[in-house]
């Protein structure tokens, strides 16, 4: 059966790395239907939009969406991340994001290193709920405002959770676990602190984990984590977060697997998936080429198999291990150095051909 899937590559190298990725998925030589789109600042500057009425539809009408980069810039106003409308619009919850070096990719750490993390992906503090300058009928209403109140310049951005919002990242974490026989489903919080929002994701966390007596528990303060992740990430199969703290730990996460160019994620909602590198589109390579494609083509492997392709998927993966295997074969700057390096093309030809 085949498919049909968005194709959004983006701004800037978000352009490179889907052109490389085409490249391998040309190569696999599976029945798919691109329908092509736009999104991010490109949009933001053609129509005032970075997800203009057209994209919409084609992301409504599509099994699935193959995303490149977007570029965000902080302090224009009335800018919406095009990335953060689309998880939060088509309600695409749950943030997939493996963590398992590539045998060959230099390390500081031993690779054996196997997680995948689970971060929220459309409550918390990236609800989009805030205020500058914040309200003064909040004062009163909500606790502990009142020593804000004759400041000036003063801005609130709320961290907002609900039970149904905890409840479906937690158990997709669980089912996770479940179906691929991992053993142990940590919860990342700062539920000593953020006492209500992270309460109730804890207590959630604690309810869904009674359903899976099989499977082990652990909860750990968010900061302990960044440590941990650092001193021995060995231990973590599956991790469960909110948004915020989920996008701090999977880029440390990222780099356990030697940087940017390998983290790759699915946003996956009940019936709909975006799936994306994790990295930004690095503006000042835009349009050379030499950005590494490596998450990208990854992001590829988790698109076909959440579609049923676990075979296509399977190839991809065993072609970048055999490349990176391989001390001859083309890599990107951030792996051999710029004198050595290859282009971000050149290394998809290179996976293409080891598929
Ligand atoms: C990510 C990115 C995004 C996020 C940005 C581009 C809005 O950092 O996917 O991790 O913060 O979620
Ligand atoms: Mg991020």
């Amino acid at each position: 059966m085949g498919h049909k899937i968005c194709r959004i590559p983006g701004d800037d190298t978000g352009h490179d790395v889907m052109r490389a990725a085409m490249i391998v998925f040309d190569a696999l030589g599976l029945d798919i239907e691109w329908v092509d789109a736009d999104a991010g600042w490109c949009m933001w500057e053609a129509r005032g939009n970075t997800v203009p009425p057209e994209t919409w539809e084609v992301l409504e009408t599509t099994d699935a969406c193959y995303f490149g980069a977007i570029t965000s810039k902080p302090g224009v106003k009335g800018f919406k991340s095009a990335i953060l409308q689309i998880r939060q619009r088509l309600d695409l919850y749950a943030n997939m994001r493996p963590v398992k070096p590539i045998p060959g990719v230099p390390l500081n750490y031993r690779d054996d290193i196997d997680m995948v993390i689970f971060r929220e992906n459309t409550e918390g503090l990236y609800s989009g709920v805030e205020a500058r300058p914040m309200p003064k009928e909040l004062i009163g209403i909500l606790p502990n405002l009142e020593r804000f109140a004759e400041l000036d310049d003063v801005a609130i951005s709320c961290r907002v959770f609900s039970r149904r919002g905890c409840e479906r990242i937690v158990r997709a974490a669980f089912v996770h676990a479940d179906r691929y026989g991992r053993k142990l489903v940590t919860a990342v919080h700062k539920a000593n602190v953020i006492r209500m929002t992270d309460g109730l994701f804890l207590e959630v966390f604690r309810e869904v984990a009674k359903e899976y007596p099989g499977i082990e528990t652990s909860e750990e303060n968010v900061d302990a984590t960044a440590m941990w992740f650092i001193k021995n990430p060995q231990f973590y199969e599956v991790i469960v977060t909110t948004n915020m703290f989920g996008d701090i730990i999977s880029d440390e996460g990222c780099q356990l697997m030697g940087g940017l160019g390998f983290g790759a994620s699915g946003n996956i909602g009940d019936s709909y998936g975006v799936f994306e590198p994790n990295h930004g589109s690095a503006p000042k390579y835009a349009g050379k080429f030499v950005v590494n494609p490596t998450a990208m083509i990854l992001a590829g492997r988790l698109m076909l198999e959440w579609l049923g392709e676990q075979e296509a998927a399977d190839r991809i993966w065993n072609a970048v291990l055999k490349l990176y295997a391989d001390p001859k074969a083309p890599k990107t700057y951030d792996i051999v150095g710029r004198d050595k390096a290859a282009g971000s093309l050149e290394v998809a030809e290179a996976i293409a051909e080891r598929l």
